[in-house]
């Protein structure tokens, strides 16, 4: 299987993926990290794991259709067969949703339903919870909205600070992601 990560920003979740196929969890590789910022951290770490990279941004196109068909075009040339969402902080749109059916995967730091949107720890944190967690799921057109595949719960302390909060979260997806990844590959989820 042919994976594709998006990502957006720092990439410690792309990371986390690549050392997942590097230590042969994951069956399969990645044969590309698109980044639509152009300097975004990410693209360093795909350097250091040789994983090839392309980078564009949404503004350099007329609208995000021409952008997404550019991204989809990448894709194709790739052969991708799945694409993993990791702190991609777009939504995505019909031409890349209806090339790739129940082939696209996110990660959320909370514990969707609750708390979607761009800032799932914070939101959590501000509001008190006991607790909250992370999500894997499958995109849909919506934000956060696509079926559960998998979840696990983070407790928030009294002495936890967002800070405290968003590493336990951090650890947490670090090693759910890529276990989720590898069962997808595997074809027990899909
Ligand atoms: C993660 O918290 C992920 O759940 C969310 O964006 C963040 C990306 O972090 N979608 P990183 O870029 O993988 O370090």
């Amino acid at each position: 299987m042919r994976i594709a990560v998006l990502a957006s920003g720092n990439g410690s979740n792309f990371e986390a993926l690549c050392q997942g196929v590097e230590n042969k969890t994951i069956a399969a590789e990645i044969v590309l990290l698109f980044s639509d910022h152009r300097d975004a951290y990410v693209l360093e770490r795909a350097k250091k794991h040789h994983i090839n990279s392309e980078s564009f941004e949404l503004k350099e196109f007329d609208n995000k259709l021409a952008y997404e068909k550019a991204l989809l075009e990448v894709l194709q040339t790739n052969k991708v067969d799945l694409l993993v969402l990791a702190g991609y902080m777009r939504i995505v749109g019909e031409e890349l949703l209806s090339a790739f059916p129940n082939k696209i995967i996110n990660i959320h730091p909370a514990l969707l339903p609750a708390f979607p949107g761009l800032h799932g720890i914070r939101d959590a944190f501000e509001a008190g919870v006991k607790e909250t967690g992370v999500t894997v799921h499958f995109v849909d057109s919506g934000v956060d909205t696509g079926p559960i595949i998998a979840q696990e719960a983070v407790e928030i302390t009294k002495a936890d600070t967002l800070e405290t909060l968003e590493e336990k979260i951090h650890a947490v997806e670090h090693v759910l992601y890529p276990a989720v990844i590898a069962k997808i590959v595997k074809g027990d989820q899909s």
